[in-house]
């Protein structure tokens, strides 16, 4: 697969996984893991994050991956082609990726119905929401999509962190932020649906900036944050020749990035807001990493390019066998662990 260009080698591994290809696993082999926040049952804290099943038409297959919980989107309400192709570059000596996808996808009401008909009341199931990139009132996108997706899934995530599309970052303006999110909230509650409400934010903001919008999010009574989504940052250490595509940087070169902020957040809000911890893990060691940093849950999207999707079973068996090596009944015990051992040094 490897060998294709990335988004084609991308569109084959999904429709495998939508055939029914791939791994068989179930969600709750693991007791240990298993937790109940946001109002939701998560037999495990493994996920493959937004943008690899932007349509939802492989969420019984990304289920039998044995997360244990599935998002799917960015959803904008209308359809839209994205970005010009190439638009997604393997770095593969960095094990790291760059898009600009600008998100494609096939709009509200073709992916609705595959939720309708996918939720069962198993794992977990969201929708990660985006305004259209033509919109001239992106506000109103993300309010008509949290009307149709309320009744229909588990969670509803606020991308208000896309650096690959004209409105893709609009809400980092703090008042437009609170705006927004009081307007939703508005919106939820006339839907008569209660589906936890997440924000996905960028690891590329100025601590002061970061800190004006957890007072807007914390306000605003978003359920959990999703830290975080790609970077327009370019370390010095990268080697692949893809370098210099422009776009937003995942894998690997986005770990520390991200768990700086994971941290940061973690500390800032006394771990009182479940966090979901994305960027960089490439392994059981990275997972856990983050959830000793703060996170609640974790998600992965590069990592599965390059490591194959046992990749979540693997973090799964890793994360347990951890929680006993460090002398944890559960893995609630190890979220934010790392803060705790830090203050009593
Ligand atoms: C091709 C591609 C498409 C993505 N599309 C979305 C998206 O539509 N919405 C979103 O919130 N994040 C999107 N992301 C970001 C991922 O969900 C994730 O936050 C980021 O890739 C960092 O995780 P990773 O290092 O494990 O890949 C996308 C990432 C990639 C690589």
């Amino acid at each position: 697969m490897r060998l294709l260009p990335a988004e084609t080698g991308h569109a084959i591994a999904l429709r495998g996984l939508s055939a029914g290809l791939g791994p068989h696993e179930r969600a709750d082999d693991f007791p240990v893991l298993a937790q109940d926040i946001c109002g939701l049952h998560f037999a495990n804290p493994v996920a493959v994050s937004a943008g690899f099943d932007k349509n939802g038409v492989a969420i019984t297959g990304a289920r039998h991956l044995g997360g244990g919980f599935v998002e799917i989107g960015g959803v904008t309400p209308n359809p839209q082609a994205g970005n010009p192709k190439p638009r997604l570059f393997r770095l593969t000596e960095d094990n790291a990726a760059i898009n600009r996808m600008g998100f494609n996808n096939e709009g509200c009401a073709a992916v609705l119905a595959r939720v309708r008909a996918a939720r069962d009341g198993s794992t977990p199931l969201g929708v990660n929401l985006a305004a259209n990139s033509d919109s001239e009132d992106p506000a109103l996108d993300f309010i008509s999509l949290v009307e149709n997706f309320a009744p229909a899934a588990d969670f509803l995530t606020i991308d208000v962190s896309c650096p690959n599309s004209a409105n893709g970052q609009v809400f980092l303006e703090p008042r437009a932020l609170e705006d927004l999110l009081s307007r939703l909230n508005t919106a939820c509650e006339a839907s008569g649906a209660k589906p936890a409400m997440f924000a996905k934010l960028t690891p590329d903001l100025e601590d002061a900036h970061l800190y004006e919008l957890l007072e807007i999010i914390r306000t605003a009574k978003i359920d959990a944050l999703t830290l975080c989504n790609t970077t327009t940052a370019r370390p010095d250490t990268l080697r692949s020749e893809n370098v210099s595509q422009r776009g937003g940087l995942s894998g690997a070169p986005l770990f520390e990035m991200a768990n700086e902020m994971l941290r940061k957040v973690y500390a800032h809000t006394g771990g009182d807001i479940p966090l979901i911890g994305v960027g960089g893990i490439m392994s059981d060691q990275d997972a856990y990493t983050k959830i000793r940093a703060g996170a609640s849950l974790v998600q992965l999207y590069t990592g599965l390019v390059y490591k194959g999707p046992g990749l979540v079973q693997q973090i799964k068996r890793g994360i347990a066998e951890r929680l006993t090596r460090d002398g944890h009944a559960h893995l609630r015990d190890a979220i934010g662990s790392e803060h705790s051992l830090n203050a009593a040094r």
